[in-house]
């Protein structure tokens, strides 16, 4: 898995909690969480901050709006998905008032990594990927679901 992304499978596992909802990818890079949540959505809206992901979503046909998460009004949305630096995934948690909010990442609170500082999520979930052999591309993804 190249650096920062998340599984390219991911929206397999998020499909019980994703299904005919409005999803929000906070931090959309190039859209692979888009892409792959959009067979179950209702719809898929991305925000990122670096032009030049926004233009490859963009290429790529997904909906995606160029913003900085911290200081922009989030969309409207059942589902906000976030994995950006800890401490940005908890401002964007303690920011969405209402929804469902997934925090993504490589080790959660059970770990080394005390990925919202304490927080625990309603529910953990984890599932292991195998992408190949490169830097990344083989382990264990960890989402915190936190019920708002
Ligand atoms: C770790 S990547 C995750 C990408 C995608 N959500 C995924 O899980 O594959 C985080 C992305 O958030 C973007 N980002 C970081 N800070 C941001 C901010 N303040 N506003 C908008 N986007 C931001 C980065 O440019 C990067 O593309």
């Amino acid at each position: 898995m190249p650096i920062m992304r998340s599984p390219r499978d991911i929206g397999k596992y998020l499909e019980p909690y994703i299904k005919d909802k409005v999803f929000c990818d906070v931090g959309c890079s190039v859209g692979v969480v888009l892409k792959s949540v959009l067979p179950y959505v209702r719809e898929a809206i991305g925000i990122e901050k670096c032009p030049d992901k926004v233009a490859k979503c963009i290429e790529d046909g997904l909906n995606v709006i160029q913003g900085d998460v911290l200081s922009i009004k989030l969309p409207e949305a059942d589902v906000y998905y976030c994995w950006i630096a800890h401490n940005i995934n908890r401002i964007i948690h303690d920011k969405i008032q209402k929804g469902l909010v997934i925090i993504g990442a490589e080790k959660f609170v059970i770990e080394e990594v005390d990925v919202l500082n304490k927080l625990k999520p309603d529910k953990l979930i984890t599932f292991q990927f195998d992408e190949g052999e490169g830097h990344r591309e083989k382990g264990i993804f960890y989402l915190g679901l936190f019920y708002k």
